[in-house]
């Protein structure tokens, strides 16, 4: 079932049988983050008071605000894929990939670490506050005044010509090694949330959100529930804005397709083109629902994190970051969700996880919209 806002999908939890399952199944990120000096888990936050207000059992929040410093959970990618690139070829000097923010910085921050440069191409929406800082971390950053897919092919065509490594989190056909070494980085928080379940003897969860930009994120997501639960997985439900829902319009075409609706959001991070190839291809076996939001949603979820209910604790989530629980908020209060909050049984018995993917990237703005 589906309408303009959301797909009502019904996954199989069948792990497709790619090169990118193959290197999600192989490789073992933790132990490399682990070995980072600045490595520490991030933490697990619950809101029990914000739940209690939703009418929810649980809300938990997977902070990677705090991941290496870097204010977003981007840098567990790209310090894995080059760490794994170097070992492979130490003689790449430079790396290069397009973004709309994050990963670039986590590129630029990660070349630097092994003594490598970083050159990094930004689409034309990208504001000044995040192209500054990339460049703190030591890249070189060129704005194009493209959008975001024509400026992942113009990375790739400038890497071909400068023999540059190109580092991009998107895979496509023929370039999917390095998106699914990325992949294989961000495995490393759904690992540190097994030890931390256990530890705190916290229970598993019934619903996860996960926001997408490309899907590489949720793609690997996705294929952490499908080979730890099968079809005992917690329902994941997807979250796009409006105006750039690549994986939602995917669904309803049932293949991978551009944005149809393409216009301007403030969630820069989920500003993106059509869905990575690898991340489709694990999404549409495991997804339950796919929704699409407005940015009004995310500046709500924004400050609802920042202004904390009763004894619970602040967390500082960007526009991309809150996109998540923005999407809880959207199918609790929206009666054009109803279908949906039905089919995901939202209720005081739901445990739900979120994950609060970037701090305050953009501090003007987000100050703006907590004020
Ligand atoms: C803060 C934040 N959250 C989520 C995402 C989505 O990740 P993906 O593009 O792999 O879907 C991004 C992507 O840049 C991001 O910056």
């Amino acid at each position: 079932m589906s309408n303009k806002s959301f797909y009502i999908n019904q996954p199989d939890f069948i792990l497709p049988g790619n090169t990118t399952v193959s290197i999600l199944k192989e490789k073992d990120a933790l132990g490399f983050h682990r070995s980072l000096e600045e490595y520490q888990p991030t933490p697990l936050i619950p809101l029990p008071d914000l739940a209690q207000q939703l009418g929810v059992g649980m809300v938990y929040v997977k902070d990677e605000s705090k991941r290496f410093g870097l204010n977003a959970f981007k840098g567990l990618g790209a310090s894995f894929a080059i760490h794994q690139i170097i070992q492979e070829n130490p003689q790449v000097e430079v790396f290069c990939t397009a973004t709309d923010g994050n990963h670039g910085k986590a590129v630029a921050w990660a070349a630097k670490k092994f003594g490598k440069k970083s050159v990094v191409f930004v689409p034309s929406d990208t504001t000044l506050n995040r192209i500054k800082a990339i460049e703190k971390e030591g890249a070189t950053v060129i704005q194009l005044n493209k959008n975001y897919d024509d400026t992942c092919a113009h990375a790739e065509e400038a890497s071909k010509l400068n023999n540059w490594e190109l580092v991009q989190d998107t895979a496509w056909e023929g370039y999917e090694t390095i998106p699914a070494l990325i992949m294989a980085g961000y495995l490393t928080h759904f690992r540190e949330m097994e030890n931390e379940v256990h530890t705190l003897g916290l229970p598993e969860v019934d619903v996860v959100f996960l926001q997408v930009g490309v899907g590489s994120w949720a793609g690997a997501a996705a294929f952490y529930y499908m080979q730890r639960y099968g079809s005992q997985s917690p329902l994941l439900v997807t979250v796009e804005p409006e105006g750039s829902s690549g994986l939602l319009d995917s669904f309803k075409k049932q293949e991978r397709t551009i944005p149809e609706n393409p216009a301007h959001t403030i969630m820069a991070g989920l500003s993106c083109g059509i869905p990575s190839i690898s991340g489709w291809s694990l999404l549409k076996n495991a997804v339950s629902i796919a929704v699409s939001i407005p940015d009004e949603r995310a500046t709500e979820a924004m400050r609802l994190l920042y202004h904390p209910k009763g004894k619970d604790q602040r967390v500082i989530s960007g526009e991309s970051g809150a996109a998540g629980f923005a999407g809880l908020l959207a199918i609790l209060q929206d009666s054009r969700f109803e279908p949906v909050k039905k089919h995901l049984r939202l209720g005081p018995q739901s445990r739900i996880l979120v994950f609060n993917t970037e701090g305050d990237t953009d501090q003007e703005r987000f100050k703006r919209i907590i004020s």
